[in-house]
């Protein structure tokens, strides 16, 4: 799905204990349909907002933002919370399972919400389970793995629907070295076997070495 921001700008409003932040600035990007596109920049520069924007989560202040030929900028929220449950699939740096659900349920959860069949739903997260190397441990719950097997079922719930676009924002910013290579070529190998468009937010130089390019982002302005 081809990610489209136009002229895209978007502030924090003045709250009674903060001032407006104004975080992006005219900003203008297209990534392609199929593109793994890396976001760089330092903390605070954005780069959450931007995934936010694209994923529908926030609405831009001004500019327009088109996700494949709909505009979503303009859409009711109705239509925007089908849009993100159907085509498009988050994973967080802090993974954001669901404590009381175990690993099946939360990779399940995507097509649940969707109203999937039971019978297909077993079958489905039975290989996403499997190609996330995580048969074994359907039954546990979240609190009961390592940082790197929960970010691994987090990466199942975000392909479980095959969603044409994933975001994935510091996906390996809490985990060891070990654990996030083999986050980061899951995420790949997924980028190669069924083509979404990828949006990663990453600090680190080795995890961006798995995109396509990379984004700079900086001062409210975004460069490739
Ligand atoms: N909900 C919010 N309300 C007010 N300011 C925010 C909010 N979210 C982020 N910000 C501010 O916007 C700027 C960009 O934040 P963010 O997009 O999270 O950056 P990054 O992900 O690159 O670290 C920062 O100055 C941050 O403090
Ligand atoms: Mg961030």
């Amino acid at each position: 799905m081809r990610v489209s921001l136009q002229n895209v700008s978007h502030d924090y409003e003045v709250t009674e204990t903060s001032a407006a932040v104004h975080v992006l600035d005219d900003v203008s990007l297209e990534i392609a349909a199929g593109d793994f596109a890396v976001l760089m920049g330092a903390s605070g520069s954005g780069k959450s907002t931007l995934l936010n924007l694209i994923g529908a989560v926030d609405r831009p202040t001004a500019g327009r933002l088109l996700l494949g030929d709909i505009e979503t900028s303009s859409l009711r929220e109705k239509d925007l919370t089908r849009l993100r449950r159907e085509s498009i699939g988050f994973i967080f740096q802090f993974f954001n399972l669901i404590p009381t659900l175990d690993v099946f349920e939360n990779a399940a959860f995507p097509l649940s919400l969707a109203g999937v069949g039971r019978k297909e739903i077993e079958t489905r997260v039975g290989v996403a389970l499997t190609d996330v190397g995580l048969e074994h441990r359907t039954r546990h719950f979240p609190n009961e793995l390592s940082g790197g097997e929960m970010q691994r079922v987090a990466i199942a719930r975000a392909i479980i629907h095959r969603p044409r676009l994933i975001l994935a924002d510091e996906p390996t910013g809490n985990l060891d070295s070990k654990s996030g290579e083999a986050v980061l070529e899951l995420i790949r190998n997924v980028h190669r076997t069924q083509r979404p468009t990828i949006v990663m937010a990453t600090h680190s130089d080795r995890a961006a070495s798995f995109g396509d390019y990379i984004v700079r982002v900086a001062d409210g302005h975004v460069s490739r």
